[in-house]
């Protein structure tokens, strides 16, 4: 009865719903998901009386700003229910140790398995970055952090760090409709339905924990899922517009460092598991996404890219061994009309971006495309 009702609400929550941060959970060297779940600031679980999305989303720019091509310096970091470091009585912080791998859990809504609703979003359905802090502030201001926190740390005031950087569509998660990616992805990531996600797999980001959090002390997070709409395509939306949608959350760090080596063990339900490639990646204590030394944020380079699509070689990904077959995502014109060869130590890729051959190669090229077009928008300062 529970879970029919669960999964009405998600079906009915899933026209309008975005997406944020449902829970946090640590994830053993083996891949599966181990101890108690953590929550965000301020959560409201769907199963909560008075729950709506609006009580989880947080839009940057606002429902209301007049120019959604520009994120103002005034914009907080933080939904005004997450400002603090306060938990709601049930969702409490996750407990986690220095290093530890953790996923970060969140709904697709559509936003990957149904990609032809919204017009002129990146294939990549959005990049999603996590940023680390030991001195969240109060009133975080957005533009302090995003693009500005580096992966070493020494960016903008230098409270904090850029963690992660990940495609919002991880390669598996999937909402339950009658889409060609969803159904292909029910087939090929198969699980029961359980109480949580109901049918649906959810996606993730998985991060590691510095091993410098202290011990004894809350680490924050910043979890923001930047998803513009490029210009030109949506003529509602000519000159393309921001939209982004974070969620803070706090972790009460505790215990000696952990350094292990993941290992996923394959064949494991995915009902409470990792995202294997994801796990992979999570190699070293410094572990981010991707190469850091090859990339960087997009934006921090941003006023100097030049409008060329094409990528150097030195830029691509040159392993293809963690590639996988799942193609996701829809190409959008725009977008798929740069990119041409890659020439990489393993092989030569020739990939039209949204085409995805291997996953990891065209992610980049989708993240280079995509900041390449982002600054053909104004900047997100003001
Ligand atoms: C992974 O390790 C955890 C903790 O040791 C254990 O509970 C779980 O059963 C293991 N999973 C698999 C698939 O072996
Ligand atoms: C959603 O919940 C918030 C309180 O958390 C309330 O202010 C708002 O009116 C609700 N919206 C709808 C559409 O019910
Ligand atoms: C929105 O703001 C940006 C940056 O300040 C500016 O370049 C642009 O012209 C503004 N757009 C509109 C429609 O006012
Ligand atoms: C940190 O990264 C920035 C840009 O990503 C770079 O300019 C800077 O030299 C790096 N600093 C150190 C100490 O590595
Ligand atoms: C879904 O359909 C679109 C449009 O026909 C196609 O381009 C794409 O490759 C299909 N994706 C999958 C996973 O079947
Ligand atoms: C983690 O273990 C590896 C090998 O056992 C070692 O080289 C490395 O220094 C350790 N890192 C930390 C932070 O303890």
């Amino acid at each position: 009865m529970l879970f029919q009702t669960l999964i009405t609400s998600f079906l009915i929550a899933s026209a309008s719903a975005h997406s944020w941060i449902e829970e946090i959970r640590i994830i053993a060297p083996n891949g599966t998901f181990t101890g108690d779940a953590g929550y965000a600031r301020g959560n409201w679980r769907r199963t909560a009386a008075g729950f709506n999305d609006t009580t989880m989303t947080y839009l940057i720019p606002p429902d209301g700003q007049a120019n959604i091509t520009v994120v103002y310096s005034s914009t907080k970091m933080c939904k005004n229910s997450q400002q603090t470091e306060t938990q709601t009585s049930g969702s409490p912080r996750l407990q986690a140790s220095p290093g530890d791998a953790i996923a970060l859990r969140y709904q697709e809504n559509g936003h990957v398995t149904l990609p032809w609703n919204q017009p002129g979003k990146p294939p990549n359905r959005g990049t999603a970055y996590v940023y680390g802090t030991t001195s969240p502030k109060v009133g975080e201001i957005f533009n302090d952090v995003h693009k500005v926190w580096n992966w070493n740390g020494t960016g903008g005031d230098g409270r904090g760090r850029l963690l992660s950087m990940q495609n919002f569509d991880d390669g598996r998660c999937y909402q339950i409709n009658t889409g060609n990616i969803s159904e292909y992805r029910q087939e090929k990531f198969p699980h029961v339905a359980n109480q949580l996600m109901g049918a649906d797999l959810w996606c993730q980001q998985d991060i590691k924990l510095p091993t410098t959090a202290p011990s004894g002390e809350v680490y924050t997070l910043y979890w923001v899922w930047d998803w513009p709409t490029l210009p030109d395509i949506d003529p509602t939306y000519p000159d393309g517009k921001i939209e982004i949608y974070t969620t803070c959350i706090d972790i009460n760090v505790e215990g000696s460092v952990v350094n292990e080596t993941e290992s996923y063990v394959s064949g494991q339900s995915l009902d409470s598991a990792s995202v294997a490639s994801e796990l992979d990646d999570l190699t070293s204590e410094d572990a981010v996404s991707w190469d850091s030394s090859v990339d960087q944020p997009p934006g921090s380079t941003s006023s100097s890219a030049s409008s060329s699509t094409s990528i150097s070689a030195a830029q691509a990904e040159t392993s293809t061994s963690k590639s996988s077959t799942e193609a996701t995502v829809q190409p959008t014109s725009s977008v798929a009309a740069g990119v041409d060869s890659v020439n990489s130590q393993a092989s030569t890729v020739t990939a039209t971006v949204g085409e995805v051959t291997a996953w990891r190669t065209v992610t980049k090229l989708e993240v280079f495309s995509r900041t390449v077009t982002v600054t053909e928008c104004p900047s997100a300062t003001g």
